[in-house]
């Protein structure tokens, strides 16, 4: 296997020249363009890795999939998706034109900016402060790793820059998506999407949803039910606006960031971790998804 990853990276490593490193936020542009790794662990304990798996980045966009676990642990999974759908919307991930113009009258699904904003506000906490604890200390559970933590620069350049996010913020609270303080939901939001982690970190929370909610230690931390709803939700909505085609090419639950990262679930086999920050127009890593399709073609992993 560990050979297997060695030569996909290597082979894939000349697309990271196809695409550009997210430059929209201060500081994410400083990551390495021709990078690329993978970690895989599968669901027998063992583990294998290629290139930059140890590389820290910005988990981005994949923190959607964990705030949502955490916002139907809280409120349930019928009054989540009272405020947020479930169709994939075809647009852009920070598209801000259907929140007035569809009929819906909600966020389309909880992974585009809108619909995560919007979650983001449902975790439970008195303040900002505590909603993201309760947010971060969930996520080091599920990774197992007890050292990640906010890149504080990061942080301070999605909520400077941030007003596209903040427009569609007041928006859900005009509408009553957003029921407590929007300022709060926002900067839960621009935290969650600055956590440090590495290739590897994301494996393992591949491996948790391919255990369906279970850690290694045998507990089971969220329901099979909500584990399916994120598979569900990864599959037809977790690679943006291309989640069609991804789902066509490589047939496995990813989500994607504008970190670089990918996460991918083979149900009851294995969780992969993939970091690439050259991004397609998309917003996903460009080398991350070839090397996910040659990975899934060479070991049978589509789901359909
Ligand atoms: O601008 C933002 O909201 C980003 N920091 C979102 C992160 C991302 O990966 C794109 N999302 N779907």
């Amino acid at each position: 296997m560990e050979d297997l990853l060695r030569n996909l990276v290597k082979k894939n490593l000349g697309k990271t020249k196809l695409g550009e490193v997210a430059n929209y936020i201060p500081e994410l542009d400083k990551a390495k363009k021709d990078a690329l790794g993978v970690y895989i662990y599968n669901i027998d304990q063992e583990e294998f890795g290629a290139g930059d798996y140890d590389v820290k980045f910005t988990i981005q966009s994949i923190s959607k999939i964990l705030s949502l676990m955490l916002a139907i642990l809280d409120n349930g999974e019928e009054y989540v998706f009272s405020k947020v759908g479930m169709e994939p919307t075809g647009d852009p991930f920070n598209s801000i034109t259907k929140l007035e113009t569809s009929s819906r009258k909600k966020p389309y699904n909880p992974l585009i900016n809108a619909g995560a904003i919007a979650v983001s506000s449902m975790i439970h906490g008195r303040d900002a402060r505590e909603k993201f604890q309760r947010l971060l200390d969930f996520i080091r559970k599920i990774t197992e790793d007890e050292t990640l933590d906010v890149n504080y620069k990061i942080y301070c350049g999605e909520s400077e820059t941030g007003n596209k996010n903040r427009a569609m913020g007041y928006f859900l609270k005009s509408q009553g998506i957003i029921e407590g303080n929007v300022e709060d939901a926002l900067d839960v939001y621009f935290k969650q999407c600055s956590i440090e982690v590495t290739a590897k970190n994301l494996a393992k929370i591949g491996l948790f949803l391919a255990r369906s909610g279970k850690l290694s230690s045998g507990e089971q931390v969220i329901s099979t039910r909500i584990a399916t709803i994120i598979k569900t939700l990864m599959v037809t909505c977790g690679m943006y606006d291309n989640s069609g085609e991804f789902a066509v090419r490589v047939g496995i639950p990813s989500k994607s960031g504008v970190g670089g990262g990918i996460v991918s679930v083979v149900p009851g086999k294995m969780g992969i971790g993939v970091f690439g920050p050259s991004l397609d127009k998309k917003g996903n890593s460009v080398a991350g998804v070839a090397l996910l399709e040659e990975l899934s073609k060479e070991l049978n992993l589509t789901i359909f």
